[in-house]
């Protein structure tokens, strides 16, 4: 392809693509599907790899992550992050009010019902970010730190699809807007769901998750995160906007994700309204607030009334309580996982609480039991506050009755009666009998058969247990000795039924070796990290060879994982488990076409990487590097044979390399050694 015909592809590409992502998840009104989506955006991908020229740090393809952040570099706020004072009743809010009436010179209860306009908003529950624009374009995203300076996020943030790279509309040139990170309840209860079945600890509440979320230094994970984000308010020396509730019109407008739940109101009396009303409300939206917003709209007045040392006067929050009940404690349960975790929780007698009957509590572990010194028939007070299953948050000690017995937590297993045990440093206990422990074998199972391991959408749960309890399904090997004459004279299974569970387990012995990898159920290797894994070691039988170090090699494997991944090799259950699949005829090793994807060019380099780049990321430089055959190494050393170095590379390395003599590269030198 011509260059001025790419360059040109890649701009109309790069527009369709925030054009759709707009249309997806602001508007909420997609006009393409998925498919096609992803077939612009592969394009987009592949047009910048040939000419990586016109590739752009701002691409809507470095959405999808794979920037690293070695440290979130700390950088001062133009305008300080402040906080704001808060509320908790109705005579605050008219205090509030009085204050600015006062602070306006406005006199209060005048015959004419004088009033002063303001804007309610949601207080979102996640992380404050300030993100600057120059020319439409975003230049960087800082969280909030002190307030006076925070950390730069700016390649975790590219990876939040709410948040425009691109203006839609330029209609104001340098600028900065502030608003909320999140996640949202569904995405925070799937990946809760996916780190239950890892065996990893759940995040306690969404803001958490949130947070936790903006930190991670892999961007690639960031965006699997499915970050949102909320802006509500815009700073600049130079508006013409009189409002605040006009300004965040114009945000909209540019492409800014911005709440429709906003409202502009003409009396404290509605902001009243708005609060009561949303005091209920709050329960239905698919995010969590914790309270409220009240902004003074008109921008003259705001500047009027100023800032105290901590927070502007024209503004303030208003805080819901978390809603608080006692109820009687009935009895304790424990769980067993797929990974032999045990959870106790609570079953409570039902009260109401935040519009639902709560019936169960967790407890999470033996510890939070110690602590609570919870006891059969005690009151205890629970509360609903950012996490879903309410919080037992104390125990009514004037309700305790005298004979009551202290809660010794179990010794053994509740399903199989196994002695539990409990690593130092985790806070669960465990059952050791993963091959046996009913829950342990039907989870794993389940977890094998899943949508992203095996697919094997016509083995479902209740088959499952089907067969467990017929003997005929004890472990995931298993799977693929049934038979059709095993199946059929099951309750319920039709000859339809029958075939079309052979034909799903048949269909399974294609299923890539990533997949595989991730459906044998290494404790704490996930999706991800099981490709980052198939990709690096290509078979199986490599894979068991590594020593720790090795291991720890591979990108995205950190100690937990290495461990895990050593123990379970070691395993000899686990080694007739997998002699079993690899007889089935399970892919143990990558596809030709995903080996010879590359080339041998880099056999016997390594590179070490140091500075930063313009047209392509550390991360896919190192891919590139290791797609070549070649390998990274973050130690320059005489066994060096490039360093690769972009701008600020750290004058140690460049002194080291200089002097052993290392051969020192460019971004282009590297491509032109490539190709
Ligand atoms: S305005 C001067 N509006 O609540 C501070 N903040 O202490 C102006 N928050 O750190 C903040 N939703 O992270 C504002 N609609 C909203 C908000 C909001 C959530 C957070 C923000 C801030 C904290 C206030």
């Amino acid at each position: 392809m011509d260059k001025i015909v790419a360059e040109n592809r890649i701009n109309f590409l790069s527009d369709e693509l925030n054009k759709h992502n707009h249309n997806y998840y602001l508007l909420d009104n997609p006009t393409i599907s998925d498919f096609e989506f992803d077939k612009l955006l592969e394009e987009l991908i592949s047009l910048e790899k040939q000419f990586p020229e016109f590739y752009s740090t701002r691409s809507p393809s470095q959405r999808i992550g794979g920037g690293l952040t070695k440290e979130f570099k700390s950088v001062k706020h133009i305008y300080p992050m402040l906080s704001l004072s808060n509320s908790y009743d109705t005579s605050d809010l008219i205090d509030f009010d009085r204050r600015v009436q006062e602070g306006l010179g406005i006199q209060a209860n005048d015959l004419f019902g004088s009033s002063v306009q303001y804007v309610c908003e949601l207080k979102f529950d996640g992380l404050s970010i300030g993100l600057t624009y120059k020319d439409g374009n975003l230049v960087q995203a800082i969280t909030r730190g002190d307030g006076m300076q925070g950390d730069d996020v700016t390649t975790n943030a590219i990876t939040i699809k709410s948040i425009p790279l691109k203006l839609k509309e330029i209609l104001l040139p340098d600028f900065e807007i502030r608003g909320e990170i999140f996640m949202s309840r569904p995405v925070f209860n799937q990946l809760n769901k996916e780190r239950e079945a890892l065996g990893d600890a759940l995040l306690a509440n969404p803001r958490n998750a949130a947070s936790g979320s903006m930190k991670i230094q892999n961007s690639a994970v960031v965006a699997s995160r499915k970050l949102d984000c909320f802006l509500y308010s815009i700073l600049t020396n130079n508006s013409s906007f009189k409002t605040h509730f006009e300004g965040l019109d114009s945000a909209k407008k540019m492409g800014f994700k911005i709440s429709p739940h906003t409202k502009l109101v003409d009396n404290i009396q509605q902001v009243i309204e708005f609060i009561e009303y949303w005091n209920v409300e709050r329960f239905n939206l698919p995010f969590d607030i914790d309270g409220i917003v009240i902004k003074v709209n008109n921008y003259k007045q705001q500047l009027q009334l100023g800032f105290t040392a901590k927070s502007p006067r024209w503004a303030i929050a208003y805080k819901y309580k978390a809603e608080q009940v006692s109820t009687q404690l009935v009895s304790i349960a424990y769980q067993v996982g797929r990974t032999g975790a045990i959870t106790p929780v609570a079953n409570l007698a039902p009260i109401a609480l935040g519009g639902t009957t709560v019936k169960r509590a967790s407890l999470h572990n033996a510890d939070i039991i110690e602590k609570l010194d919870v006891r059969l028939g005690d009151f205890v007070f629970i509360e609903k506050g950012g996490e879903i299953i309410p919080k037992i948050i104390g125990v009514d000690i004037t309700k305790r009755k005298p004979d009551s017995i202290k809660t010794i937590y179990i010794t053994h297993c509740p399903e199989c009666n196994s002695k539990l045990y409990r690593n130092e440093g985790e806070a669960n206990h465990f059952c050791p009998n993963d091959l046996e422990c009913p829950p342990q074998v039907k989870g794993k199972i389940e977890h094998f058969v899943s949508r992203k391991a095996m697919n094997i959408d016509s083995l479902g749960g209740e088959t499952i247990v089907q067969l467990y309890n017929a003997k005929i399904l004890n472990n995931i090997a298993d799977i693929y000795t049934i038979s059709k004459e095993q199946l059929l004279p099951l309750e319920r299974m039709a000859e339809k039924s029958a075939t079309n569970l052979i034909a799903g387990i048949e269909a399974s012995k294609k299923v890539p070796f990533e997949r595989v990898l991730y459906a044998i159920g290494i404790r704490h290797v996930g999706e991800t990290t099981a490709k980052k894994i198939a990709k690096k070691v290509k078979t199986l039988s490599n894979l068991i060879q590594l020593n720790k170090e090795e291991l720890l090699a591979i990108d995205e494997v950190g100690e937990t994982i290495a461990d895990s991944i050593l123990s379970f090799f070691v395993d000899y259950k686990n080694q007739q488990l997998l002699q079993r699949l690899n007889n089935a005829g399970l892919q143990f090793e990558l596809s030709d076409e995903q080996k010879e994807a590359g080339s041998n060019k880099f056999i016997g380099f390594t590179f070490v990487i140091s500075g930063v780049f313009n047209k392509y990321s550390r991360d896919q430089l190192k891919e590139l590097i290791e797609l070549n055959g070649g390998k990274n190494s973050t130690s320059i050393s005489s066994k060096t044979s490039y360093v690769l170095a972009g701008e600020n590379m750290g004058p140690e390395k460049l002194k080291k390399a200089q002097s052993l003599g290392v051969k020192i590269i460019s971004e282009n030198d590297f491509l032109a050694l490539l190709n």
